[in-house]
């Protein structure tokens, strides 16, 4: 599983570790504070997380979960404007992690075609606590390496690729389990090039295909072609973050 949760540890801990420049800070801002942007990935509520970077900022992913699972996804517009406006603002932050593909284009159709299975998986529930997945798992890890805040993901990161391993009683839930089925479902060829190692850490019933007690979708389902008109230039920057949370969700898994 470490093979494939390095990289994306690594690009965090690369990340968090350095100061963002001045234009990545502005992309970040500008994507932050652009209104469609903002409305179907809720990551107006990330921003108070780096005003106060030692606190947990998993009461802000629970409320920006809040908005981006009851909002209309995201149009491939949007997205594409996400990511233009990172790309180009903190690029010198994107080669810093060792992206060796990093082209814009790239980046927006892997972001398009991975995103509504990512937002489905971030707006899974499980009904046996009534948390949400994501922070269910984020709390999960709290409780393992310590509070999640912005000045501590880079120390977590590092802790992480120490010791090569996530404790099982982080990756084995319920809730992963269907986050695994799910990409599996969608992306067959990844589902199956994960198996092996989520077999190793989990037991071959992670794998099984069968949906796991209590585990509800919640994402708000699409209305049909509202939000196709979006400005492509209208948000730089907070994509990376939902991106990132997505990424290191699915690198878990691996
Ligand atoms: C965060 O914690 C560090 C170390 O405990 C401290 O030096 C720093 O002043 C704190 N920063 C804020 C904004 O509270
Ligand atoms: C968004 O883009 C992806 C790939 O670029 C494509 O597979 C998908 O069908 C598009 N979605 C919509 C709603 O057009
Ligand atoms: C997982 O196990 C570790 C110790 O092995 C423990 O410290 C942690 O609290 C456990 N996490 C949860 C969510 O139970
Ligand atoms: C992209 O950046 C421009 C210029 O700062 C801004 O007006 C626009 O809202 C941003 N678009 C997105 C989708 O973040």
């Amino acid at each position: 599983m470490m093979h494939r949760l390095l990289p994306a540890l690594l690009a965090v801990a690369a990340v968090s570790a350095q100061s963002l420049s001045t234009t990545c800070q502005n992309a970040l801002t500008s994507v932050a504070s652009n209104s469609d942007a903002n409305s179907c990935l809720g990551i107006g509520a990330l921003v108070t997380s780096f005003l106060q970077p030692n606190a947990s900022l998993v009461p802000q992913v629970q409320n920006m979960v809040n908005t981006l699972c009851s909002a209309q996804p995201c149009s491939n517009n949007t997205l594409a404007g996400i990511v233009a406006n990172i790309t180009t603002g903190c690029s010198a932050e994107l080669s810093a992690t060792g992206s060796t593909d990093s082209t814009s284009a790239t980046i927006t159709n892997l972001v398009q075609q991975y995103y509504p299975t990512v937002r489905d998986i971030i707006c899974l529930k499980d009904n046996s606590d009534g948390s949400n997945c994501l922070v269910q798992t984020l709390n999960n890890v709290q409780a393992t390496y310590g509070t999640l805040s912005i000045n501590n993901l880079g120390p977590i990161a590092k802790n992480l690729v120490a010791t090569r391993s996530v404790p099982a009683n982080i990756t084995c839930t319920n809730c992963l389990k269907e986050a695994y089925n799910l990409v599996n479902e969608k992306f067959p060829s990844t589902g199956s090039s994960l198996k092996s190692d989520v077999d190793g850490v989990c037991g071959s019933s992670f794998t099984d295909g069968s949906t796991p007690s209590n585990i509800v979708k919640t994402a708000a389902a699409t209305s049909g072609g509202k939000n196709s008109d979006m400005s492509l230039n209208a948000m730089p920057g907070f994509g990376t973050i939902g991106a990132l949370i997505g990424t290191s969700l699915l690198a878990m898994l691996a």
